[in-house]
Parts: structure tokens; C-alpha cells; sequence
């Protein structure tokens, strides 16, 4: 059975629209998710929400818990999730306010707990990461989107950085030429982590500022909020399309 999971990011601690909403406290044995599970209804289907910097943002990019926010997902029967990011703009398309539905990511993370399988006892596994989304619901959101009249990037890659500090002029430069699209920092581990699980996962983008050196001067939380709070309502507009229509 699908069953759907939500994944909330910097601007989506919160998820309105969502009705008879539950918590749940749950344990892993990775450690405590972000925050209790919510569950709730959306479009007549019941969904599990997780923000994932906590309910009262506080968990830095560096300091999610990404093992136990995946596994609590999981063992509450989650099938399918999407997750919602922020980023920011390196390809010439992606400016603020553009929503993207990437293909592809480019790992430079470091130092963060990145797989299931590191328990000596076991064997060795390497999942297969050739395509890092599920496909069929990259296609299920862009087609959602259409139908609902959002204009929506089919494709991207999403270079996912450490933070919490945005990047300089040169790191941008250099990931340009890497071939990424798009910069976050909370993509990895948390697409590894839910192939290892076998989630379909796949990431609804929302470009907020454009990357480092790419725009006129500073960039700034103002502008960054300013973006987040018109594209987050037609991100909302989406999961609500994506909930009725699976
Ligand atoms: N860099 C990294 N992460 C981000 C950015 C950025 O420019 N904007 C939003 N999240």
C-alpha cells in the first residue's frame, strides 16, 4: 500500500491544510527523529509530516538526525516520501522563486552519518544511487504541478553542501563546473538513507536566493524569507495535488 510521507523543510515547519492532526512519539534505534511524527489528512489521505529542523527550526542542516528521521518515517509504513528543500540558484534557469524537481545529486558532505549498514555483524551493501530519485514520483509531482498550473524544472542537480554557512564565490564556481544546478545542505544523507530503506524519495525544490557570487552582493535572510513565503503556498499546492491523486 502507499503510503505517503512528508518531509518539511526551512519554511515548511508546518503544513497547513493538514486536517485531524495527531503526534506521535516514536524511537529508533538510530536515536529520536527531529520531532514526533504528526499525522493527519490531506486531500482525503492520511500523511505523516516530519519537519526537519525540529517543530521550532532549531536543528541546523549539520545536526539533523537523518538515520532516525528516515527510520521513523519507515517504520511508520511510509512508502513514499517527498521532501521539501530550499536552495539556492547555480544554473542559469534556477532564479528565486523557481520550483525544481531534481534528477541528480553531487555529495559534499562530510562527517554526517550516512548509511543503516554499519553494523560490523552484517554484510557489506552497497545500494545502487546511479538515479538518487524515484522516478515515478518525480513524474507524479511535475505532472501534479501541471495539472495545478505551477510551473515546475523537471530536472536539476542538487549539489548538497555541509553549511550551515552558505558558500563562497569560488565553492559555487567550482560546483558550476561539476555540472550542479541547484545548492542545499539537506539532501544527503537523507536521499541515500531512504534507498537504503527502499523509499521512493524524491525532492520538491524551492530556489530562494541565487548561489553564492552569482547575484548583486550579500545574500540575505530577508530576501531569502521574502521568496520562501510566496513559493512555499505552491509547494503546499502540490502536496495537496500529489495527496489526492496517488
Ligand atoms: N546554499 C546552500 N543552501 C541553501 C542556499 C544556498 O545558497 N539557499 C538555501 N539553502
Amino acid at each position: 500500500m502507499t503510503q505517503l510521507g512528508i518531509i518539511g523543510g526551512t519554511g515548511l515547519t508546518r503544513l497547513t491544510g493538514l486536517n485531524d492532526i495527531r503526534e506521535k512519539r516514536v524511537e529508533t534505534p538510530f536515536g529520536e527523529p527531529s520531532s514526533p511524527l504528526i499525522y493527519g489528512e490531506l486531500e482525503g489521505r492520511e500523511v505523516v509530516f516530519l519537519p526537519r529542523h525540529g517543530k521550532a527550526h532549531s536543528l541546523p542542516p549539520h545536526k539533523v538526525n537523518y538515520r532516525a528521521n528516515i527510520h521513523a518515517l519507515h517504520q511508520a509504513g511510509v512508502s513514499h516520501v517527498v521532501a521539501i528543500v530550499a536552495v539556492g540558484g547555480i544554473g542559469d534557469d534556477m532564479r528565486p522563486g523557481v520550483i525544481a524537481i531534481p534528477d541528480q545529486i553531487i555529495d559534499y558532505t562530510w562527517g554526517r552519518k550516512q548509511t543503516f549498514f554499519e553494523d560490523d555483524a552484517g554484510p557489506v551493501t552497497h545500494i545502487d544511487f546511479t538515479h538518487p530519485y524515484c522516478e515515478a514520483l518525480r513524474n507524479n509531482l511535475l505532472e501534479v504541478a501541471r495539472k495545478r498550473g505551477i510551473q515546475a524544472c523537471d530536472g536539476g542537480v542538487y549539489g548538497a553542501t555541509q553549511g550551515p554557512r552558505l558558500e563562497t564565490a569560488a565553492e559555487i564556481r567550482r560546483m558550476k563546473r561539476d555540472g550542479c544546478t541547484l545548492v542545499g545542505m539537506t539532501a544527503m544523507p537523507e536521499a541515500a538513507l531512504a534507498r537504503e530503506l527502499g523509499l521512493c524519495y524524491a525532492n520538491c525544490a524551492l530556489v530562494v536566493n541565487l548561489a553564492a557570487g552569482l547575484g548583486k552582493g550579500e545574500i540575505t535572510m530577508e530576501d531569502i524569507q521574502a521568496t520562501m513565503a510566496d513559493g512555499m503556498e505552491e509547494i503546499r499546492k502540490i502536496l495537496s495535488g500529489w495527496a489526492g491523486a496517488v
